[in-house]
C-alpha cells in the first residue's frame, strides 16, 4: 500500500464514523481511492473480489437509504464482492480493511457495515453478479464535526472505544499461556495493531497463538453471531486481523506468507475454529 504515513499510524486514526457533511469527495481523494480500488492488492488466499465507488443517493447531510438511517450525509460508499471459495470472507476481509486504511490515509471518514445496511440495495448499484456475493458496504467521506445521536449510540452498545487485553487474545504455544508483549519480541507491534483492528459489534473474535512455526490465527464464535446475518461476519473479522498483522508487519521488515496449516495440538479446544497463520520468512 503506497501511503506517506506508516499503516501503524492509520491504524491508530481509525474509528467508525458513521455521521457525515455531506460534500462530495475531494475530487483527488476520489481519484485516488479509485485507483487504490481498482487494483488492492492480492488477498492471502486468492480468492476473486472487486471492490467499487457507488453513489449513496443522498445529496447533502441527509439519511442514506439503505442503511436503516444510522449513515447520515455520505454520498459515497466502498462496496466489495467476493466469489465463493474456501477462504473468500478472510480474503475479502483483508483487502476490504486496506481500502478501509487507505481512505483513512486520505482522511476521510468510514464505517464497516454488515449488519445495518439492505443488501439489496448495493447489490444494484454495483451490478452484483450471479457467481458473488455482497456481504459488506462501507460509507466514506468527510466526517461532520460531530457524531449524529444514533451514532454515538452505536459506539456506547458495541463497547467501540474498548479491546480486550493481551491475555485474552495472544496466547504462547499453548492456549493456557498467555504471550506478553515482552515475550513477543519484533512481533509485539502486529499484535498490538491486531488488537486495535474493528470487528462486527467489536466482538474480536481472533485468538492468536504462537508456536515455533509462527502464528496460527484461530476464530472463537460468538453464538449470537450464528446466521444472524447475511455473510459470516465474524470471518471477515479474522480478514481484518490478518491484514493489521501482515500490513504493520512487512511494514517492520518483518516478512512472512500466509499457509493454511493447523498446527498439531493436543487437546485442541473445541470452542475454537482454525483460520490460517503466518510463517515467518525468517528461518
Ligand atoms: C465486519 C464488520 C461489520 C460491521 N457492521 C456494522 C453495521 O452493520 N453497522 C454499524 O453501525 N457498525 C458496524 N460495524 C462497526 C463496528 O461496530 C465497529 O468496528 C466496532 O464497534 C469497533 O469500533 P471502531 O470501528 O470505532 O474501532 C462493523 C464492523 C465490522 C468489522
Amino acid at each position: 500500500m503506497q501511503m506517506e504515513v506508516p499503516v501503524t499510524e492509520l491504524i491508530e486514526k481509525r474509528c467508525s464514523w458513521r455521521s457525515f457533511s455531506g460534500n462530495p469527495l475531494p475530487e483527488q481523494s476520489r481519484t485516488m481511492l479509485e485507483e487504490f480500488l481498482t487494483d488492492p492488492g492480492n488477498p492471502p488466499f486468492g480468492s476473486q473480489t472487486r471492490f467499487g465507488l457507488v453513489d449513496g443517493g443522498v445529496d447533502g447531510a441527509k439519511r442514506v437509504p439503505g442503511t436503516y438511517g444510522i449513515i447520515r450525509g455520505a454520498r459515497d460508499f466502498i462496496v466489495g464482492v467476493v466469489q465463493p471459495g474456501p477462504k473468500d470472507l478472510e480474503d475479502y476481509g483483508f483487502l476490504f480493511e486496506k481500502a478501509v486504511l487507505f481512505a483513512t490515509g486520505l482522511d476521510l471518514g468510514t464505517c464497516w457495515m454488515g449488519g445495518t445496511l439492505k443488501h439489496t440495495v448495493f447489490a444494484d448499484k454495483i451490478r452484483l453478479g450471479e457467481n458473488e456475493v455482497l456481504p459488506c458496504i462501507c460509507p466514506v467521506g468527510q466526517r461532520a464535526p460531530r457524531r449524529t445521536v444514533l451514532d454515538s449510540v452505536m459506539v456506547i452498545g458495541a463497547g467501540s472505544k474498548k479491546r480486550k487485553g493481551w491475555g485474552e487474545s495472544f496466547f504462547d504455544g499453548q492456549f493456557s499461556r498467555p504471550l506478553t508483549k515482552e515475550n513477543a519480541g519484533d512481533y509485539a507491534l502486529p499484535l498490538e495493531m491486531v488488537r486495535l483492528a474493528p470487528s462486527a459489534s467489536n466482538k474480536q473474535p481472533w485468538r492468536i497463538l504462537r508456536t515455533q512455526d509462527g502464528f496460527h490465527f484461530f476464530l472463537t464464535r460468538n453464538r449470537a453471531y450464528k446466521n444472524m446475518f447475511k455473510a459470516d461476519l465474524q470471518r471477515i473479522d479474522m480478514g481484518i486481523a490478518m491484514c493489521h498483522f501482515d500490513l504493520s508487519a512487512r511494514e517492520a521488515g518483518l516478512e512472512g506468507q500466509w499457509v493454511s496449516q493447523a498446527p498439531m495440538l493436543s487437546p485442541m479446544p473445541s470452542s475454537l475454529e482454525y483460520a490460517a497463520s503466518w510463517k515467518s520468512s525468517k528461518k
